[in-house]
């Protein structure tokens, strides 16, 4: 089964790059064929009308787009800003939707996990994120992987320190494998 993960944070020392580096060994050993994604690499212009008008929707949206078409599943790791999207994730979803295809929102299962620096884990993006895609139509699993106390939450060798949050990540990749194999 093939499954891209990305976050929604392009920063080096980004914590989201943290747990979706942490979720790597979990996927492969799950028998999942991984592909990470950076949405570093599809620079796309804040959404307006008038560019797309002139120009079309961006090459990186179609790109990305064939490349998440392509896989069984999708997780994207986000950041929580004022209780919701980073604006590069919101913008990379809706540039998505203006290309000619929106087979990346109904050909994967898609999954949501999020981690932040304080304890509420981004339970508040993680529903808004949840609550865009289910209203594109995707396929979006319930269970969703909040990681909080990113200081405290990855040993030396970035793997998932404590119990409680190895289980909920093992128990979404398994929903998530489960699901995609449908
Ligand atoms: C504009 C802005 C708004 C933020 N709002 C929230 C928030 O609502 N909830 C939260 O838990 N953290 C919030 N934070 C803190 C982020 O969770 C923190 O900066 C985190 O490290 C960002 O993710 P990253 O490390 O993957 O880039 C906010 C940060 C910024 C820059």
């Amino acid at each position: 089964m093939k499954l891209a993960i990305f976050s929604g944070s392009t920063r080096d020392g980004s914590i989201n790059r943290k747990l979706e580096r942490a979720l790597l060994p979990m996927l492969k050993e799950a028998g999942f064929d991984v592909t990470a994604l950076s949405l570093a690499d599809y620079d796309m212009p804040i959404y307006n009308g008038d560019w797309e008008e002139k120009n079309g929707a961006p090459q990186a949206a179609k790109d990305l787009g064939k490349k998440l078409a392509a896989q069984d599943a999708v997780i994207v790791v986000t950041p929580e800003y004022n209780g919701s999207l980073p604006p590069v994730l919101k913008n990379t979803i809706d540039w998505m939707t203006r290309i000619d295809d929106m087979s990346q929102y109904h050909n994967p299962v898609w999954a949501i996990a999020a981690c932040t620096p304080g304890p509420m884990s981004g339970i508040m993006v993680m529903r808004q994120v949840h609550y865009i895609l289910t209203r594109l139509g995707t396929e979006v699993l319930q269970f969703q992987l909040g990681v909080g106390n990113a200081s405290d939450a990855f040993d030396d060798d970035g793997n998932l320190k404590n119990e409680r949050n190895r289980d909920m990540a093992q128990k979404m990749i398994s929903n998530l494998a489960e699901r995609a194999a449908k």
